[in-house]
């Protein structure tokens, strides 16, 4: 199947040479991905994306809604957005060449003190300071930092920069993540196989795993609301685009009413998009995002196909769903109410 890509190529403004970038351009693109997802979902998202986008100019030429749609299902969303205004900003202002300097790749759309340090030592060998979460964990038990995270962040990053070797600067950074990926676990670390052993204060002590400390944190307040499936005679659904910022910005969503502490399941039908006979579907469906969690009821109906979808909504093959840039919790409200609702 011929991609975006292949039917454009030939009229893109090429100002570097194609694979000229590789390297920085993966390395960037994964770090993106990996920023609070696990390798195993990230790895078939990488490989689609290299497929679809095989270097900065594609991902920077591609309409918005295929590299939206690409991500659907990797959450976070705001990094597709940036991903993309990155690429762009890779090829206007660096002539499609990512900088190797960490000031410069920090001033890039999605690139943080983390993404920039790994960018730069990792795809150019430069000494930076790279502290992720898994970091953070192995330098606290090192020097069994008692402050607690996140307040304890500038010590950490700062005991970190003082063990950065000239030498391979970026291996020293993967495998300080894959330190805290794998031996020096959360709850059970393994002591006697670190390399650190011996000269870990956490070990020493024999309370390693008691590192990091941390403040408690407020859970975030339950967030309700409504979502209406309908589904047209010919196999279509009724869908519509969320607004451009924001949570899941410029996603695909169901229909639905604004999820807040405070709604009233009694209003909820007024939020309807279509005047039809909705069927409110026993059971919730429950989704939790960073800052809080969601329970949605779900409210189903048919219609003819000869039914027109309402203004700012439109249908969508449910075979043809997956062209679309459909958020989980929108996947699993839409499973939902094909399980649920009576034939
Ligand atoms: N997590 C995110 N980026 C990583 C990398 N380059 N190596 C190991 N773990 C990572």
């Amino acid at each position: 199947m011929l991609t975006w890509y292949d039917r454009h190529r030939r009229t893109l403004p090429w100002r570097a040479k194609p694979g000229e970038t590789a390297i920085p351009y993966r390395v960037w693109l994964s770090e993106i991905m990996l920023q609070q997802t696990t390798v195993t979902a990230v790895k078939p998202y990488f490989e689609k994306f290299l497929t679809l986008f095989p270097d900065v100019f594609a991902l920077a030429h591609a309409p918005a809604e295929a590299v939206m749609s690409a991500w659907a299902g990797l959450g976070y969303y705001s990094r597709a957005r940036n991903l993309h205004a990155c690429a762009k900003a890779v090829v206007e202002i660096h002539g499609g060449v990512f900088p190797a300097d960490q000031d410069a790749l920090r001033a890039l759309p999605g690139i943080g003190d983390y993404t920039s340090a790994a960018i730069a030592s990792i795809a150019f060998n430069r000494v930076a300071t790279v502290v992720d979460g898994n970091v953070e964990r192995v330098m606290s038990r090192l020097y069994a930092v008692e402050d607690p995270l996140p307040g304890s962040k500038p010590q950490i990053k700062s005991l970190t920069a003082a063990l950065v070797p000239d030498d391979r600067p970026g291996d020293f950074a993967q495998a300080m993540m894959d330190l805290g990926a794998t031996l020096c676990s959360p709850k059970s670390p393994s002591c006697i196989l670190c390399p650190f052993s011996g000269s870990c204060m956490g070990q020493a002590r024999g309370d390693a795993e008691t590192f990091p400390r941390k403040t408690p944190k407020k859970e975030g307040q339950l967030r309700r609301g409504a979502a209406f499936v309908l589904l047209r005679d010919d196999g279509a659904i009724l869908v519509r685009t969320r607004p451009e910022k924001g949570l899941l910005g410029a996603m695909t969503e169901v229909p639905g009413t604004d999820w807040s502490a405070d709604f009233k399941p009694k209003d909820a039908l007024a939020h309807a998009p279509v005047d039809v006979d909705w069927v409110k579907l026993r059971g919730q469906v429950r989704h939790v995002f960073t800052h809080f969690p969601l329970e949605l009821t779900i409210y189903a109906a048919r219609c003819s196909k000869r039914k027109n979808a309402p203004k700012g909504a439109r249908f969508v093959s449910l075979d043809a769903l997956d062209q679309e840039a459909l958020p989980s919790v929108m996947k699993k409200a839409i499973a939902f109410a094909l399980e649920n609702f009576p034939q």
